[in-house]
């Protein structure tokens, strides 16, 4: 064991360690509230989950900011500064995915539950749960030592699942208040239970929606049948036309950037504990197919590829319907990795699908998000000492990872703040994150506070080794 831990810390821990039971009302309370991002209806719980934010941070004796934006508020913090000590910045986000479908969730999404030992909620895990565990170890320091090691400085946003658009804004104008040295962030998984994990990669994203228009209104099936251009079914011959039977994405240009596996990093993901089989069972399928090539591990975390998340067109209702539809839409995404640009994959699908749209259909301007990938150097002194905290936490030093989900900002904050990025998860993979019955492990939760509460005393320990 590397980790030492100080007379200060234990104290620390020993308070954390009796506080759970108020760690879990927290979180439920937080969890009661709808802060949905992307659906209009939630916006004022959405501001609820940041005022909820603001109020337990000034019961900590912390001075929170509740910062309008053109969309949904950020909230910010900081813990008073510590000469000649490394400041952190804690980023998170209170916006939750949509519960849908609802009818496929044992407890409602907004009525948190603990069943064997997990709190079922949609954002349990992805972000209020895991986000939480900073404040709480902040809260303890305060408590049993009335400051902390470093400075600490929230940032908490609410539009982490609709891109961060406005919170790339705020950072850029205002790099000053936000300057430090490490930005730690606990909004991704570990590896297996009982396998903690620092992050140290994550794809970035090309976010699509595209609607075809064919006939001005619904047509009879067999009455115009076969004599009208069928939107859905020029749309399913689009969307068949973005990737083949290899797996492999037609974009002109599309793996133009992709920087190829090193032989190191394949040897690296092939030596972590991976279990195809259990990995099947948690997600529930019975096979797997990907890209020809690659192993499970590097179709995730290390390739670029294609999803349709949502397809839309004609009769959804019970029974059969005869009808030709006018419209037809489909939400879909591109993950990509390092390198390769948003804008450029944009481009790429517009020279694709436009000379696809038949004669009788229209289609809208793309509706388009996107972000870049990212992998991080490892050689940061931080992520050492991030290590010792995991260690000292979940008993066990992590695993380096990289992982497929995108958090859009993290680019901006090493590129506008210059700082180390640490994901640090408390999460696990049958979380469900945004599926029907999400869940956090109350044990990882607390593992988390713990690790994090020893955390701010290993990052503080950095400068004064150099
Ligand atoms: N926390 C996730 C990202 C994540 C989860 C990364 C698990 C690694 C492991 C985040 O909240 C998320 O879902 N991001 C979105 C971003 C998108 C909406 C722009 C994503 O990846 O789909
Ligand atoms: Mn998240
Ligand atoms: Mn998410």
């Amino acid at each position: 064991m590397r980790a030492v831990t100080s007379s200060a810390v234990n104290q620390v821990l020993d308070f954390v360690d009796k506080q759970s039971q108020q760690h879990d009302a927290d979180l439920a309370d937080l969890l009661r509230i709808p802060s949905v991002s992307a659906d209009s209806k939630f916006a004022l719980d959405v501001r609820r989950a940041a005022e909820w934010l603001v109020k337990h941070l000034a019961g900590l004796g912390l001075k929170p900011e509740l910062i309008d934006t053109p969309g949904h508020p950020l909230v910010y913090a900081e813990t008073p500064a510590v000469p000649g000590a490394p400041v952190a910045l804690v980023y998170g986000h209170y916006d939750v995915q949509p519960p849908d479908p609802l009818d496929k969730w044992t407890t409602p999404p907004f009525e948190p539950t603990v069943r064997n030992g997990a709190v079922f909620a949609r954002g349990a895990t992805d972000d209020k749960g895991q986000m939480l565990t900073h404040v709480h170890s902040v809260a303890a320091w305060l408590k049993t030592h009335k400051h902390l090691p470093l400075q600490v400085k929230f940032l908490i946003e609410g539009e982490e699942e609709v891109g961060s658009e406005n919170l790339d804004t705020f950072l850029a104008e205002n790099t000053k208040k936000l300057a430090c040295d490490c930005v730690v962030i606990s909004d991704t998984s570990q590896f297996a239970p009982g396998v903690p994990a620092i992050t140290y990669g994550l794809r970035g994203i090309a976010y699509c929606e595209i609607f075809l228009t064919g006939p001005d209104h619904d047509l009879h099936s067999g009455v115009f049948g076969g004599g009208v251009t069928n939107p859905a079914i020029a749309l399913s011959k689009m969307l068949s036309a973005i990737i083949d039977a290899d797996g492999r994405i037609q974009l002109p240009g599309f793996y133009d950037d992709v920087v190829p596996l090193t032989d190191r990093e394949r040897e690296e993901f092939r030596s972590l504990p991976f279990d195809e089989v259990a990995f099947k069972k948690d997600i529930g399928v019975t096979g797997l197919t990907g890209e020809v090539g690659y192993s499970t591990l590097e179709r995730r975390w290390a390739r670029p590829t294609f999803d349709i998340c949502g397809l839309t067109s004609g009769y959804q209702g019970e029974g059969a319907k005869t009808v030709l539809p006018s419209r037809a839409s489909a939400k879909f995404s591109f993950r990509l990795v390092p390198h390769q640009d948003p804008q450029k994959i944009l481009a790429g699908l517009q020279q694709l699908l436009e000379p696809l749209v038949p004669p009788g259909v229209t289609m809208e301007p793309i509706d388009f998000h996107g972000a870049p990938g990212i992998v991080m150097p490892l050689e940061s002194p931080y992520l050492e000492a991030a290590a010792d905290a995991i260690e000292i936490g979940f008993g066990k030093r992590p695993v380096m990872m990289r992982e497929g989900g995108s958090i859009p900002i993290v680019n901006k904050f090493a590129d506008r703040l210059g700082a180390d990025v640490l994901l640090l998860g408390w999460g696990q993979n049958d979380d469900n994150l945004h599926s029907p019955n999400e869940k956090f492990t109350l044990a990882d939760y607390h593992r988390g506070i713990r690790t994090s509460a020893a955390l701010w005393d290993c990052l503080a320990k950095v400068n004064q080794e150099v």
